[in-house]
């Protein structure tokens, strides 16, 4: 089978890379924008590409005709996307047009990633049945990306994520476990919210999950998230107890206190009994999850 990713350089494409290069049966092409970030450099192929370039697009499509096409690259800072709404919907929403379009003749599977975000947090943990309220414009963007998908002739199956934490190499973006470790490793201030509440998600986990929905053939909607939903701030609180560090730095702080430019849903976290019944999908504890975080750390150190 041959798997064409986008954004190999994010946090879920590069777990996505270290999991398929050499994997039997399968024939990877990595594509990302700019230059390879990932240090493992064989076992697949790598092409430089922007997705806002839509000749560009066609080109490495019709180049390789993948059978199956994992869509991770997206603009996920949701506050740059609140101040800059025509590059989120250039980057989230256009760009998903010319994929599906250059896909077309190669009937590609094709597998788009998506958010919690979709909801509006009034009423989580949600199930992939439950209807989408989008609270801002990189919600709006990824929800009017997943009608994209829906209404495309291509067969496809949506996962939709909630905060993804992970190691990757030369990483140009953070996330929530490592940015609070190192926080706190430099004595450094922590301002965490207390009043949403989300599922972390183990990258791996997530990785795995869309190798099985590219494997099995899955069609539809996927919820993949962990299994546990708490506030934000246990994560950072379960981060300080697993890495030993000091908890004084973390200092509470409520949605209206942050005045962040996007809104967000208060409560989300999924009901992942579709996921585990269709996929066989094992999602890690949070704990599990960090001490995958800490292995992996003193193996790069
Ligand atoms: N991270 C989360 O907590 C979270 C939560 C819910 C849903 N999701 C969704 O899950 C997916 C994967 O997220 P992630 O955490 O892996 O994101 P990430 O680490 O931010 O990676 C996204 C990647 O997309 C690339 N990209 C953006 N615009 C591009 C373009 N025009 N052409 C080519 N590449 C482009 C970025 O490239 P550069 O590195 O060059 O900037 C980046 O490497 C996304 O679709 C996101 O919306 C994420």
């Amino acid at each position: 089978m041959k798997i064409l990713i986008t954004g190999s350089n994010g946090l879920l494409g590069q777990k996505l890379v270290y999991a398929l290069a050499d994997r039997d049966g399968v024939e990877l092409i990595a594509t990302a924008r700019g230059e390879n970030r990932v240090y493992k450099k064989d076992g697949y192929i790598f092409e430089s590409l922007d997705l806002t370039d839509k000749d560009a697009v066609s080109k490495i499509i019709s180049s390789h005709k993948p059978d199956c096409i994992i869509h991770t690259a997206a603009m996920t800072n949701v506050d740059a996307c609140e101040l800059d709404p025509a590059a989120c919907e250039l980057n989230n929403v256009e760009v998903v047009r010319y994929l599906i379009n250059a896909c077309l003749p190669f009937k590609s599977h094709f597998i788009h990633l998506s958010t919690d975000f979709v909801f509006d947090g009034e009423a989580g943990p949600y199930k992939e049945t439950d209807a989408p309220n989008p609270q801002s414009i990189y919600a709006k963007s990824k929800l009017d990306s997943e009608k994209i998908v829906e209404d495309s002739a291509l067969p496809w199956a949506v996962l939709r994520t909630i905060i993804i934490y992970g190691v990757v190499d030369d990483s140009q973006r953070s996330n929530v476990v490592l940015w609070t470790k190192n926080s706190l490793e430099q004595k450094k201030d922590i301002n965490v919210i207390t009043d949403q509440l989300r599922g972390p998600t183990l990258a791996e986990d997530l990785a795995e999950a869309c190798i099985q929905t590219a494997l099995r053939k899955a069609q539809g909607i996927y919820h993949i998230s962990g299994k546990e939903v708490m506030p934000i701030i246990d994560i950072a609180y379960a981060v300080a107890d697993f890495f030993n560090l000091d908890k004084a730095y973390i200092h509470p702080v409520s949605t209206a206190e942050l005045k962040q430019p996007a809104k967000r849903p208060l409560k989300t976290g999924f009901i992942l009994d579709k996921a585990v019944k269709d996929l066989g999908y094992k999602p890690h504890s949070l704990k599990e999850g960090l001490k995958i975080v800490a292995d992996q750390l003193a193996g790069k150190s």
